[in-house]
């Protein structure tokens, strides 16, 4: 789906879109002689004009017929109404048989960034995985092909190219890495998908194999990936936007698929833990968004990237690995596999790149999908000005996140009589003995954050940016945090 910015409205055929803000219904003026009708239509329809309200018409346009979606953005009318808007837009109109769709901005006072984050919504919007849908009916099949925003003045076709396209294209790579099945996505095919998609970006890859890890002492993460005939993989990115200084890191946990290993999860439902990698996801689709639109700061993205297998090599609950820092695990519970990856991961970053602060991603436990449900993602961490920072940049892109405490008390549940921590604590307080886990790997005087987004990376209901799957959850967040303060 192609989206164009124009002046006017176009001729020939195409879906018209409306915006009203609350009871004003001064923008429905340019219907002419059809607006009594759809006036008097509204008001049956109990349309009040608040963000979200759709009401779907067809009215009379010079004796031919046109589709209207007048289309509520609420009193307030700021970003996220606007982002509502081109989003609803599009989830009406993907599969109604329009092949074009006008969304018509002005009366509104939306400026360059407002219109252009109704066109990135749109975009989102559209997004579909129909890879391997041989059978859709046409009727089934996505009709629109072209969006036209109008409004937001002459500016607003630059500030979505450089701004929000880029960042599109991230949150794509992210929902496509996310949405495929662990036959197709696994450490090395995860690798050779991101090479594929940051060519031409600038961003630097690097990528670790087995031999290399071991040579490294990764015991943690290779103890994860040695139940699986495919091997495990690290892939560094960097982008180096410029600006001085250590750059920050961005480490994602990669479990292409977790059947949770020996200590092997229940059946029901299992297939879901093929998007288990959706931190790596984000992480490889926040450095496409931010190389795109070549964003002024320097960001080193790690994924670490495993699949958790049962099998003859696999290995056991109670063994012992030593970590990259030389610390050592005792593996209660092979289930826990991410913390055990991400471990090595961050110890990786800091040995070899120094960062002043890393950011972990990862759906990590079931534990915080029970505390927060499906709408913020966890957030840990051992600082209050990057807690404040992230919580920022989560309310301004829609990727919240709720902060969670931690402590010594949580630490001391995964001491063990054997090695120097257990990978699990007892159930209660189960994300948190989690981030506490992580903790223990952070060296002195990092600024360190984990987002636990085991709740937010799938959807089985669609939102106004996302249809009903992977969300691309974390890509617009860390974009977010790179503009609002690497770039500032
Ligand atoms: N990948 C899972 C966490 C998860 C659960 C993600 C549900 C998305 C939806 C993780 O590796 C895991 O298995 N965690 C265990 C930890 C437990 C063994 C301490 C869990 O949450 O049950
Ligand atoms: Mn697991
Ligand atoms: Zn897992």
């Amino acid at each position: 789906m192609q989206i164009r910015f124009a002046d006017s409205r176009p001729t020939g055929e195409y879906a018209l879109v409306l915006p009203v803000a609350g009871k004003d219904r001064t923008n429905l003026g340019s219907l002419g002689a059809a607006q009594q009708v759809v006036g008097a239509a509204l008001d049956r329809q109990r349309f009040e004009g608040d963000a979200s309200a759709v009401s779907e018409q067809f009215v009379d346009d010079n004796g031919s017929v046109r589709r209207l979606l007048v289309i509520g953005v609420g009193v307030q009318n700021g970003d996220q109404a606007a982002e509502k808007l081109g989003g609803n837009a599009v989830a009406k109109l993907l599969t109604s048989g329009e092949k074009r769709a006008v969304i018509d901005l002005s009366g509104l006072n939306y400026d360059a960034d407002k219109a252009a984050r109704v066109a990135f919504a749109a975009a989102l919007r559209a997004w579909r995985h129909d890879r391997y849908r041989t059978k859709l009916k046409d009727n089934q099949k996505p009709s629109l092909e072209e969006v036209i925003i109008i409004g937001g003045g002459s500016d607003a076709e630059q500030r979505y190219t450089s701004r929000w396209a880029p960042v599109a294209e991230g949150v794509s790579l992210t929902r496509e890495l996310v949405a495929e099945p662990a036959n197709i996505i696994y450490p090395e095919s995860f690798v050779e998908r991101v090479r594929a998609s940051l060519e031409g970006t600038g961003v630097e890859i690097e990528v670790l194999d087995r031999a290399q890890m071991e040579k490294l002492g990764m015991g943690a993460l290779l103890g994860v990936a040695q139940g699986s005939t495919r091997e495990g993989r690290l892939l560094i990115l960097r982008w180096n936007g410029g600006g001085q200084g250590e750059p920050t890191a961005f480490v994602g946990k990669g479990v292409t698929f977790d059947t949770g290993g020996i200590s092997i999860k229940p059946a029901a439902g299992m297939e879901a833990m093929k998007w288990d990698m959706g931190g790596a996801g984000a992480v490889a689709g926040a450095l496409k968004a931010i190389a795109g639109r070549k964003a002024k700061a320097n960001v080193i993205g790690i994924c670490g990237l495993v699949e958790n297998m049962p099998g003859g090599n696999a290995q056991r609950p109670g063994d012992v690995v030593t970590s990259m820092s030389g610390q050592t695990v005792e593996v209660i519970n092979t289930d826990a596999e991410g913390r055990l990856v991400l471990a090595d991961a961050i110890t990786y970053v800091q040995r070899n790149y120094k960062p002043k602060t890393i950011i972990d991603l990862a759906t990590l436990t079931g534990a915080i999908v029970i505390t927060l449900g499906h709408e913020w993602a966890g957030l840990f961490s051992n600082d209050e000005g990057l807690t404040s920072e992230l919580q920022k940049a989560g309310e301004e892109s829609g990727d919240k996140l709720w902060r969670m405490p931690m402590g010594e008390p949580f630490d001391r549940l995964i001491d063990s009589p054997i090695a120097d921590m257990k990978n699990v604590g007892p159930r209660e307080g189960g994300s948190i003995t989690a981030a506490q886990f992580i903790q223990r790997f952070v060296e002195n005087g990092v600024r360190w954050a984990h987002i636990d987004m085991a709740g937010t990376a799938w959807s089985d209901k669609a939102g106004s940016t996302y249809d009903k799957g992977a969300t691309g959850y974390g890509v617009r967040l860390l974009d977010r945090y790179v503009e609002d303060v690497l770039e500032a």
